[in-house]
């Protein structure tokens, strides 16, 4: 309650957080899309723990994978585009090149990988005001308008 909207806005910006998730009219959506948000895990424990440490509980569908290639070449990251012949996959997503793109053939192993494509240390250079205004964004759903926002008024 109480927290500041507009710091939380930019928050999300300035940490990175819009480069991987959708949020209202702000981010890309590579990572989930933080208004949706399994109902169950939609608390500000599971918020910050998502983004403190992110490699602690990975969803399916953004597991990461390790591929070995005949050359010997060595890549992680997450699979955008899987197609009969080749995977296009992410391997940093806050890179400008967004895929790298590797033929089928080429594969020599591959395996799942334990670390999330998410940053770890994106709170470090925060301070605790500034942890709470973004985690308030987070959880408003960047909704100017939540509850959350309104100031009520008791006159006792
Ligand atoms: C480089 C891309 C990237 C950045 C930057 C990033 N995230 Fe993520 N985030 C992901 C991916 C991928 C996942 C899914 C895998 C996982 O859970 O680690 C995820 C998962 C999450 C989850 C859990 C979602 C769920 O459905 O349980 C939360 C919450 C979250 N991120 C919040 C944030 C916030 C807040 C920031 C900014 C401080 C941020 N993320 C920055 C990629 C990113």
């Amino acid at each position: 309650m109480g927290r500041n909207f507009e710091v939380g806005r930019e928050l999300f910006k300035v940490a990175s957080c819009a480069a991987c998730h959708k949020l209202s009219d702000q981010g890309k959506e590579f990572g989930p899309d933080l208004t949706k948000i399994e109902s169950k895990f939609f608390n500000t424990a599971h918020v910050l723990q998502s983004i403190i440490d992110p490699s602690k509980k990975i969803a399916e569908k953004y597991q990461s994978h390790s591929y070995l290639l005949v050359s010997g070449k060595q890549l992680t990251g997450m699979v955008i585009k899987d197609t009969p012949d080749e995977l296009h996959i992410v391997v940093d997503p806050l890179a400008k090149d967004k895929a790298t793109v590797i033929l089928k053939d080429e594969i020599d192993a591959e395996k799942k990988s334990d670390v999330s494509l998410m940053p770890k240390g994106l709170l470090d250079k925060l301070s605790r005001e500034e942890i709470l205004d973004l985690i308030a964004y987070v959880m408003a759903k960047g909704d100017k308008k939540h509850k959350m926002y309104m100031h009520e008024h008791h006159d006792h």
